[in-house]
C-alpha cells in the first residue's frame, strides 16, 4: 500500500473537475486505487506511510490513442502537403526503412523515451508492415513498463513496392506478436491490435481476413476514417458497394465488433455517425494532425452530444509534437474555430472536457484507467508548476496554465498501474 499527498485533480465526468487541495490518494499493492480522501480516516493506521508531495499537482497520466511510431524521425518535418501526397512523398519512404531491425531499434528507443518524457503512460500505436521491428517496439514498451496496444500494419494495395505485406503475412505476424506478448508480457499491459492502415491500402480479401481474425481472437482494431476529402472520394471509387466509408470496415467486422479506434472522422456525419454510435466505435480526435495536413475540423461536439466515445491522439508525424498538452490545446482552439464557422451551432470544448478526453475517455480503452476513482489503475503524473505559480492562482487556474504553458520538464514522477516508471534507455 502507498499513500500520496498532493493537490489532486481529475475528471470523473467531462464537466466535473474534481479538485482536492492537499488530499490523499491510497494505492493498493496491486496498483489499484483504494480511494481519494480530503483527510485520512482516523481509524486507519496510514499516517506514518504518507509520501508527501507538498504543493505539487497530482493528475492522471495521459493516453495517446493514435500515434505512428515509425514516423518519429519525421516529427516536425514535411507538413507542406495534404494526406495522400504526404503519405507517398514523406511517410511511406520513412516506414520502408523499418525492414532494417537496427534502424528500428534505434528509432523506437527514442520514440518510447519520448512517450515517457511527455507523461503518456498508455498509447495505441501503429508500427509498420514488419514483424521484427514491431516486436522490438513491443519489447521496448515491456521494458519501460508502460501500457500500449501495438499493431503490425496491414497494407497490400495502392502502396509502394517494398511497403506491402500479404494477408497471410499480417495474420501470421499478429499471431506471433500475440504469442510473444502472452509469453513475456506482464498481465496484459502491452497487447497487439489489428491494424489495417486504411481502406485504400487494404484489399477486400485482407479486410475480410482481419475481420475474421478479430472475431476469432477478440483483439481490438485501429484504423483511419474520413480524414480528408480526396481520401473519402477515393474510398467511394474503391468500395462502390459500401454505403459510407465506415461501412467499408463494418461489412468486414472491423467497426466495433471488437473494441475499435477510428482516427480523425473529420467528415463523419449521418449514417456513419449513427453506425459509430450504435457499434460503440471510438473517434480518436487528432486536431494537430488535422491542422497540419489541412484535413478539416472534426465535429467533436456533435459526437459528444450523440454519446459517441471520443479520445485524443497526437498522430505523430502528421501531428508535429508528442505532447498531449499540445493536443488538448489544439482541441480547444480548433473547436473554437469550428464554433465561429458554424455561428455557434457547435459550442466549443472546455478545459475540463479536453482534460477528460486526454485522461479518462482515452483511458477507458485500456480498462479502468485515466481517473482517480476507487478501483482505477493508478496511472499518474506529479507536476511541479512552481515557476508558473508565482501569485495566488487557484488549483483550477494552475491546471489551466499547466495545460497551456507547461511541458515535459514539469513532470517530476510518472506512474503506470501503480509502479513508478523510470526513464527508459534512449
Ligand atoms: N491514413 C493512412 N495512413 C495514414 C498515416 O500514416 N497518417 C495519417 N494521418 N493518416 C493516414
Ligand atoms: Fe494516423
Amino acid at each position: 500500500m502507498k499513500i500520496y499527498r498532493a493537490n489532486i485533480i481529475y475528471t470523473p465526468s467531462p464537466k466535473q473537475l474534481e479538485i482536492i487541495e492537499h488530499g490523499y490518494i491510497v494505492v493498493r499493492s496491486n496498483g489499484l486505487i483504494e480511494g481519494v480522501y480530503r483527510e485520512l480516516p482516523e481509524n486507519m493506521d496510514w499516517r506514518n506511510q504518507v509520501i508527501d508531495f507538498g504543493d505539487r499537482l497530482l493528475i492522471p497520466a495521459f493516453n495517446d490513442l493514435h500515434v505512428h511510431a515509425p514516423q518519429y524521425r519525421n516529427m516536425g518535418l514535411a507538413l507542406d502537403l495534404e494526406l495522400l501526397p504526404w503519405l507517398n512523398t514523406y511517410t511511406f519512404p520513412e516506414e520502408m526503412k523499418y525492414r532494417d531491425a537496427d534502424y528500428a531499434r534505434r528509432m523506437y528507443r527514442r520514440f518510447v523515451h519520448e512517450l515517457w518524457m511527455q507523461g503518456t503512460m498508455r498509447s495505441a500505436v501503429f508500427g509498420t508492415i514488419h514483424y521484427e521491428a514491431t516486436r522490438i517496439l513491443a519489447d521496448l514498451f515491456l521494458q519501460a513498463g508502460m501500457g500500449a496496444y501495438i499493431g503490425i500494419v496491414g497494407m497490400n494495395r495502392n502502396s509502394p513496392e517494398g511497403l506491402q505485406n500479404t494477408t497471410e503475412e499480417v495474420i501470421e505476424g499478429l499471431k506471433m506478436l500475440k504469442g510473444h506478448l502472452e509469453e513475456h508480457g506482464k498481465s496484459g499491459l502491452v497487447q497487439p491490435i489489428i491494424t489495417p492502415r486504411f481502406v485504400p491500402s487494404c484489399s477486400d480479401k485482407m479486410l475480410r481476413a482481419l475481420g475474421e481474425f478479430a472475431q476469432e481472437t477478440g483483439l481490438p482494431v485501429q484504423s483511419h476514417l474520413s480524414e480528408n476529402r480526396s481520401e473519402i472520394d477515393w474510398v467511394k471509387q474503391l468500395e462502390p458497394e459500401a454505403t459510407c466509408y465506415g461501412d467499408a470496415y463494418n461489412k468486414y467486422g472491423l467497426f466495433g465488433q471488437t473494441p475499435t479506434l477510428m482516427a480523425h472522422c473529420c467528415y463523419t456525419d449521418g449514417e456513419e455517425m449513427e453506425l459509430m454510435r450504435k457499434n460503440g466505435v471510438y473517434v480518436v480526435h487528432c486536431p494537430m494532425s488535422n491542422s497540419n495536413l489541412s484535413s478539416g475540423m472534426a465535429p467533436i461536439r456533435k459526437f459528444l452530444n450523440a454519446g459517441i466515445h471520443v479520445a485524443l491522439g497526437t498522430d505523430v508525424s502528421a501531428g508535429h509534437n508528442m505532447s498531449m498538452l499540445r493536443v488538448m490545446q489544439y482541441a480547444i482552439q480548433v473547436s473554437k474555430l469550428n464554433y465561429a464557422q458554424t455561428r455557434g451551432e457547435m459550442p466549443f470544448l472546455t478545459l475540463s472536457e479536453v482534460f477528460y478526453l486526454a485522461t479518462k475517455a482515452g483511458g477507458s480503452f485500456f480498462g479502468k484507467v485515466g481517473s482517480f476513482e476507487a478501483g482505477y489503475e493508478f496511472d499518474a503524473l506529479l507536476i511541479d508548476d512552481s515557476y508558473l505559480n508565482y501569485d495566488n492562482y487557484s488549483l483550477e487556474q494552475r491546471l489551466e496554465r499547466y495545460i497551456y504553458l507547461g511541458d515535459d520538464r514539469d513532470i517530476k514522477r510518472r506512474y503506470c498501474r501503480g509502479e513508478e516508471i523510470n526513464e527508459p534507455a534512449c
